[in-house]
């Protein structure tokens, strides 16, 4: 694969191929909690983060194989997030990609390890990449900002103290951005970094992760409301139940959608001035602000 003629769909089983491979179970793994990993990981996901860093990285001359184990990292990393995310302390989802939560097709305990596991597998592929160390070291650092207490986990975070109270826009922004785009935007630059991109392009396609990052979480609120449970794999309705802070609660469905077209603008405004017109990111980009599940 080293051509940009290669099709999502294609892509998306390479991924899938690779995930399986890094987590055959080896016998110094206890076999209950490698089943819980491989359950929570390859499952029916998208697999929209991992695509994003092949995609980028194709889009700038470099080879897949040159972004296949960051593509990796950021999916197990995404995949560890949704396990905790659905966990009795956290939302208390039972439906996950279409079949119950990791926690209720194993037990608490077990998702708990198996979501730390999967942590530690992505950055021992970003450690032992087939990069220049410098590379691995960067995609290292920028992986690790982005899903730690200033990312992901913050949002998270952001997102339980804020369940039931009223915030403002900009807070719900930051909200969005630490727990959701933030992966997102480290997905697109991992991707950037396996290219040896220069610091401009960079920058273009960070905004492009941003925006796409931020307009992820809205269209994920506006399914909440808007599409059933067996369409989209996980329980319509949550949000609102849990009492969560999100754009439809805010805006309303008809301004937050209006948000996220102009979200997608302002993605390929910067799509376009890192010098790519067509695509793959395109078609991510689509995907992201049109899908229903
Ligand atoms: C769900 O992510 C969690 C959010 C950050 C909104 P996805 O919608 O990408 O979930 P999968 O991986 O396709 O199941
Ligand atoms: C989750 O947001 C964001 C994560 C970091 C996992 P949600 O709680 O809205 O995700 P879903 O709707 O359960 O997939
Ligand atoms: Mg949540
Ligand atoms: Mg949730
Ligand atoms: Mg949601």
């Amino acid at each position: 694969m080293t051509t940009e003629a290669i099709s999502l769909d294609q892509l998306r089983t390479a991924i899938e191929g690779a995930l399986a491979r890094h987590l055959t179970p080896g016998p110094a793994i206890e076999p209950r909690l490698a089943e819980a990993m491989r359950y929570a990981v390859l499952g029916a996901g998208k697999r929209i983060r991992p695509l994003l860093t092949l995609s980028t990285a194709l889009a700038l001359g470099a080879p897949a194989a040159a972004a296949m184990a960051p593509a990796c990292a950021v999916e197990l990393v995404h995949a560890y997030s949704l396990v905790h995310d659905d966990l009795p302390a956290m939302d208390d989802d039972d439906l996950r990609r279409g079949r119950p939560t990791v926690h209720r097709a194993f037990d608490e305990a077990t998702a708990i390890l198996a979501g730390d596991a999967l942590q530690a597998l992505a950055f021992e592929l970003l450690s032992t990449a087939p990069l220049p160390p410098d590379i691995r070291i960067d995609m290292i650092s920028r992986l690790s900002a982005a899903v730690g207490a200033a990312g992901m986990v913050g949002g998270q975070s952001i997102d339980i103290t804020a369940t039931g109270k009223a915030v403002g826009l900009a807070q719900l922004e930051r909200m969005h951005d630490a727990k959701t785009g933030a992966l997102l935007c480290a997905a697109v630059d991992l991707g950037a970094l396996a290219a040896a991109a220069g610091n401009e392009t960079r920058e273009h396609l960070v905004r492009f992760g941003q925006r796409i990052g931020r307009a992820f979480q809205v269209v994920d609120d506006l399914l909440d409301v808007t599409v059933a449970t067996d369409v989209q794999g996980k329980h319509a309705g949550v949000d609102a139940r849990l009492g969560k802070c999100t754009f439809p609660a805010l805006l309303g469905v008809d301004e937050s959608r209006a948000y996220v077209a102009r979200l997608e603008a302002d993605a390929l405004d910067a799509l376009r001035a890192a010098g790519i017109t067509s695509g793959a990111l395109h078609e991510i980009a689509q995907q992201v602000v049109n899908r229903n599940r």
